[in-house]
Formats: C-alpha cells, sequence, structure tokens
C-alpha cells in the first residue's frame, strides 16, 4: 500500500533519470496500482517542478490513474475505426452492462471502465481489452461474456 517513505524510496531510485518524471510516474503505478494523490507533491519537490507541471504529465499520458482500478479492467476503443463501426453504440451497451461509467471505477470496485485510443485491432473493430486480453468483433454476445467475466 502507498505509504510516504515507499513513495520517496521509489522517487530516490529514478532520481539520477533524465527525464524522471515518467520513470517515476510508472514506477508507481506499477507499486501501488494507481499514482496516488499524495505523491504529486513529493515528485514536484523532488524534481523541482510545480504540482501542475506533474499533474500535467500524468493526464498527458492516459496510462495513469489516480486512483486504485478496479478487479477487472475493461478499456473500449474509440478511435477511429472502432467508431465507424459502430463503436459508440457498443460502448454505450457496454457501460450499461458493466453498471459503470467510461473513466469511473464501479463504486463496489468490481470493475474500472476506460476509453483507449486504437488497440491496433481496428480490422477487428470494434475492439476492447479485457483484463489485459484483446477482444475484437465486440457484438451483443461478446459483450454479455465481458460483463459475465466482469460478475467474478
Ligand atoms: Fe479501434 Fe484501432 S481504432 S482498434
Amino acid at each position: 500500500a502507498w505509504s510516504p517513505a515507499r513513495g520517496s524510496e521509489i522517487i530516490a531510485d529514478h532520481l539520477a533519470m533524465e527525464g524522471a518524471t515518467l520513470p517515476i510516474l510508472h514506477a508507481m503505478q506499477e507499486t501501488f496500482g494507481y499514482v496516488p494523490q499524495d505523491a504529486v507533491p513529493l515528485i514536484a519537490d523532488a524534481l523541482n517542478l510545480s504540482r501542475a507541471e506533474v499533474h500535467g504529465s500524468m493526464t498527458f499520458y492516459h496510462d495513469f490513474r489516480n486512483e486504485p482500478a478496479g478487479k477487472h479492467i475493461v478499456k473500449v476503443c474509440v478511435a477511429e475505426a472502432c467508431q465507424a463501426a459502430g463503436g459508440n453504440a457498443t460502448s454505450e451497451r457496454i457501460a450499461k452492462a458493466l453498471d459503470c461509467a467510461f473513466g469511473e471505477t464501479r463504486p463496489d470496485g468490481q470493475v474500472t471502465l476506460e476509453p483507449i485510443y486504437c488497440l491496433g485491432l481496428c480490422s477487428c473493430a470494434p475492439s476492447a481489452m479485457v483484463n489485459g486480453r484483446l477482444v475484437g468483433r465486440l457484438d451483443d454476445e461478446a459483450v454479455d461474456e465481458i460483463a459475465a467475466e466482469c460478475r467474478s
């Protein structure tokens, strides 16, 4: 779990690197599963940056989350090819099936739903990534399967 001491250790490990912000953010997320809000001022102080700058790096890269993720992580592609293949409706269906809004973790901690920008699976659009696994051709059946997986 997050502690300022552990956070400071991670920062110290990467401090000598050039452009240390991203490696530190990655290491934080790897260690804690997210980048705790309290880590931002620590990183800013250590690197002589403003909190806004650290926060900016975090939000620029969609990979970082600032709260713990749910047990299951569903990322639905919202990029062009998937949109053209009806991805909008699919996204809505998935959000409904999971009872979770995009960019959020369901209050029971069971699932996190996130948009992602192209999974390289455009030929099988619309597509998603479910717990790290690529899923293409998201029809109703596939959506049901995803919802079932996220209930376990
Ligand atoms: Fe969705 Fe490429 S646009 S996988």
